[in-house]
């Protein structure tokens, strides 16, 4: 359909473009993104206007409502739909079900806020029609700039680049990119292995296929990364702990989930809390210690449960009398492990170990309980 493209005027090639089954489909993550789409949309029409393409949004229920302006915008260009998701928060997860969605050959993935240069497009389809299985959109080679980037951020991400060399076992500039292209089979091969959490599907993305054995080819294109056009970025503490515990989560071969690290770290700060609140009470003296040890306990589990709901299950996270009755539940799960905690770790003092090994054992066991069952009952 498109072989006389030479012949045809433009406004007739980017019709055709439209309308043709799409050979690149690009998927565009959002959440608060009403400004931006049909400007993103523009560009890409433009860049893209000898390629059979289609655009397809993937918003998580913003409240500025972006997805009712891609559908506004779908009811004037038959290639561009939205999926949108209720009750679901993820940009991983986001990009998975958009790729899933489409018959296209080939995938891309951009963000919705103007941030990566649509231009290099045509450039990353032909690496990937030329053989490549992956195609990054790189911010760090030598030439690409990065003038979007706050100095402490470009340390982030130097940091969280060198940090996925060693699971990928090989160097990319920008394994953190969230500019790619992919070939939709290989993708949907990986997907059932691909973890839903977080921002770093790239990256899940070649470790896995690396792990599974089908080295994939990577090729890199550099860009300038630009500044976010409209809103804000959702770049956030809660976004570098989820990469950490996808790292942690990859470094142990997938045994530990990555959602687990996060939960052991705030079960640590729980131990500083109690160990404040026991410290406190007891030298102000009016109670008895058993007293203040209940009370200790009890704050710290509570600083557990708030914390773990703001951070580790942020996109499940208790409101309302759910918050309360998750309370509840967090409460009565930690006595069990609590009990757990006790008869391991007098188990293992018991066969004459000493007791720092008892206590890690203990402490360890109690966790992975607490985050087993928290898991399913608590935020299910
Ligand atoms: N559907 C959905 N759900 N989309 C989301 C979510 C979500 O929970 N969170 C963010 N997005 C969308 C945004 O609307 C935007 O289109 C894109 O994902 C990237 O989000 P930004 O908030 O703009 O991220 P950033 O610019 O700070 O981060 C950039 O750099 C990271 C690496 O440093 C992005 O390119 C990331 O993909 C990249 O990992
Ligand atoms: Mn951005």
């Amino acid at each position: 359909m498109l072989q006389d493209v030479a012949t045809m005027d433009a406004a007739k090639i980017s019709r055709v473009a439209e309308q043709a089954a799409p050979e690149l489909a690009v998927v565009v993550p959002t959440f608060n993104e009403r400004a931006n789409i049909e400007k993103l949309y523009e560009k890409l029409s433009i860049t893209l206007r000898s390629i059979a393409w289609e655009m397809i949004v993937v918003d998580d229920n913003s409240p500025d409502k972006t997805a009712d302006v891609a559908w506004s915008l779908g009811r004037r260009h038959p290639n561009i739909r939205c999926i949108k998701r209720v009750g679901r928060r993820g940009l991983s997860s986001a990009c998975t079900e958009g790729i899933l969605s489409t018959s296209a050959p080939y995938v891309a993935v951009i963000d919705g806020d103007l941030q990566h240069d649509e231009r290099i497009l045509p450039t990353m389809l032909q690496k990937a029609r030329s053989g490549a299985d992956i195609v990054v959109g790189t911010r760090y080679s030598e030439r690409a700039t990065s003038e979007g980037f706050s100095a402490a951020r470009q340390l982030g991400s130097t940091l969280a680049t060198r940090m996925s060399a060693l699971l990928t076992g090989r160097f990319l500039s920008d394994p953190m990119s969230g500019f790619f292209l992919v070939r939709r089979d290989l993708f949907v091969g990986l997907a059932p292995s691909l973890s839903s959490e977080g921002f770093k599907i790239l990256l899940d993305l070649v470790v896995t296929a690396t792990r599974q054995g089908s080295k994939p080819e990577i090729a890199e294109i550099p860009y300038e990364f630009r500044e976010r056009n409209a809103g804000d970025s959702k770049m956030s503490p809660l976004v570098v702990s989820q990469f950490l515990g996808l790292w942690f989560s990859k470094l142990t071969g997938d045994i530990v989930p990555p959602s687990f690290l996060l939960f052991s770290l705030v079960g640590l700060s729980g131990v500083a809390v109690h160990l404040a609140v026991l410290w406190a009470l007891t030298s102000i003296g009016t109670t008895t210690f058993i007293v203040a040890q209940v009370t200790a306990t009890m704050a710290a589990m509570t600083w557990n449960f708030a914390v773990n709901n703001v951070l580790t299950y942020a996109d499940r996270k208790l409101k309302g009398i759910r918050f309360w009755t998750g309370l509840l539940s967090f409460y009565a799960v930690c006595s069990l492990g609590a009990i757990a905690n006790i008869s391991v770790a007098s188990l293992i003092y018991e066969m004459r170990s000493g007791p720092i090994l008892a206590g890690l054992a203990g402490a360890l066991m109690s966790s992975v309980f607490n985050y087993s069952v928290t898991r399913v009952i608590t935020w299910r």
